[in-house]
């Protein structure tokens, strides 16, 4: 399998007086269509690898491959553009539209890349139909459960056709059986091939995904690939 995602040496430093190493000489390699959690405890620098994988920051030294380019020296204009096009965003708190309905927040991304409405309606009633809210499509955010806000938001991710599902916490705002829920559609989409990525801290929900790295103090610290086979996952 080809790699989606190569970090190679890459170390990320905040000046803000003091200089804090958050994330420190990380290589990392993700191939086609695996479903990678990113484990740590609170400040191991999760956030900091998600967003640099996310394009929304650059590493301080170090390069970063996404399908093949290097993403790692490009200007904020060049990242927005890698950002709208091959990657999907989901996070703990849904960020939708809440004055938009389903489709219409479904389709944001299509909206700003310029594709023509009738398409886009289309796209976004077939990406709702897909996460199950085909009987929502009408409603608006303040209208749904957390559970099906959170489906908004991975069908908006997928609108325009990711390389990759980055997903910060994604059931983190969900009880337990509505995050197990958002799993089940996060299997789903990683059976019919997508490469996901996600953070989180909580074990029974890293166990759904096929490898787990657990990052300590900027460090890859573990990288387990059975990690549901081992006992600490069942929390
Ligand atoms: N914008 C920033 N400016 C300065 N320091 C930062 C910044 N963002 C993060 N840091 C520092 O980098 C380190 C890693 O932070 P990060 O947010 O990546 O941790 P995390 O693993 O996501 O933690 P949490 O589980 O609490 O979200 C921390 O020491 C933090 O204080
Ligand atoms: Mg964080």
């Amino acid at each position: 399998m080809k790699p989606v995602i190569h970090l190679e040496s890459v170390t990320k430093t905040y000046h803000v007086g003091v200089g804090v190493t958050a994330l420190d000489n990380v290589d990392l390699v993700v191939p086609e269509g695996q479903y990678l959690a990113i484990m740590g405890s609170s400040g191991s620098g999760k956030s900091t690898m998600l967003n640099l994988l996310g394009c929304l920051d650059r590493p301080s030294l170090g390069k970063y491959y996404l399908g093949g380019d290097d993403v790692s020296t490009l200007t904020d204009n060049q990242l927005s553009e890698i950002r709208n096009t091959r990657l999907g965003f989901v996070f703990q708190s849904f960020n939708l539209i809440p004055w938009m309905t389903v489709t219409q927040n479904i389709e944001m991304p299509l909206f700003y890349k310029g594709v023509h409405r009738r398409q886009r309606r289309m796209k976004s009633a077939e990406l709702g139909e897909m996460v199950g809210l085909g009987d929502r499509l009408e409603h608006r955010p303040p209208q749904l459960s957390g559970g099906q806000m959170q489906r908004v938001a991975i069908a908006r991710a997928l609108s325009n056709d990711p390389m990759v599902l980055l997903a910060d916490e994604p059931t983190g705002n969900l009880d337990t059986q509505t995050g197990e829920e958002i799993m089940g559609v996060f299997a789903d989409l990683n059976q019919r091939g997508r490469t996901i990525l996600m953070v989180t801290h909580e074990p029974p929900i890293a166990a759904h995904a096929d490898r787990v790295i657990s990052l300590r103090d900027g460090r890859v610290e573990s990288d387990v690939s059975d990690y549901y086979l081992r006992d600490e996952s069942h929390g």
